[in-house]
């Protein structure tokens, strides 16, 4: 007996995690997509993961390219979470949105909590989603930042408990 997807969903959802973009460099620019199934893995050697699944657009950029970056979202960034979450016909506009480019030709984001430089060292098979193991080269924190929070399928933000 297996569970069912609903039960699944719900359960998983109430794990409350931080919302990011995951970007990797591509030859039409740069491919980018929401993503909360990401953590750290190991401190020695940085491993960061993150989990694509199989049919994203994203993960097939990982094939050309071994450059991403993880932009980890502030509380103002709902906009983005809902940008790269979306599947459109046509090509998600990025006109308003402030961002610099990398050497390495990926989105850092004004205004992230923080951005995370890395590079794929494995791809993992998990069902229909695939691990991205990366080694983090560089990060760059920004100083006072609440995070964007997702749980239980709605968009949050943090509250500090009374001491
Ligand atoms: C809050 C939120 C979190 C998401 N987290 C993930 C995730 O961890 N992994 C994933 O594969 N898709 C996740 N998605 C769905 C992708 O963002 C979505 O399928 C996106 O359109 C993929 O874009 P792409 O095909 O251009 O790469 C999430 C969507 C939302 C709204």
């Amino acid at each position: 007996m297996s569970i069912d997807a609903t039960t699944f969903k719900q359960a998983a959802g109430s794990f409350a995690s931080s919302v990011t973009i995951v970007s990797v460099a591509s030859p039409q620019g740069f491919q980018a997509m929401t993503a909360t199934a990401f953590c750290s893995l190991s401190l020695n050697s940085t491993l960061v993961l993150a989990c694509l699944d199989r049919n994203s657009r994203t993960l097939s950029g990982f094939r050309n390219s071994q450059d991403f970056n993880i932009n980890i979202l502030s509380w103002e960034q709902q906009h983005l979470s809902r940008l790269f979450a979306s599947r459109g016909t046509g090509e998600r506009s990025l006109d308003g949105i402030k961002f610099r480019l990398t050497d390495s030709g990926l989105p850092v984001f004004e205004g992230a909590a923080a951005t995370l430089e890395c590079k794929c060292v494995e791809l993992v098979e998990g069902g229909d989603h695939v691990i991205v193991v990366g080694e983090v080269k560089n990060a760059a924190i920004r100083g006072e930042v609440e995070p964007l929070i997702y749980f239980r399928g709605a968009y949050r933000r943090l509250a500090a408990l009374e001491e």
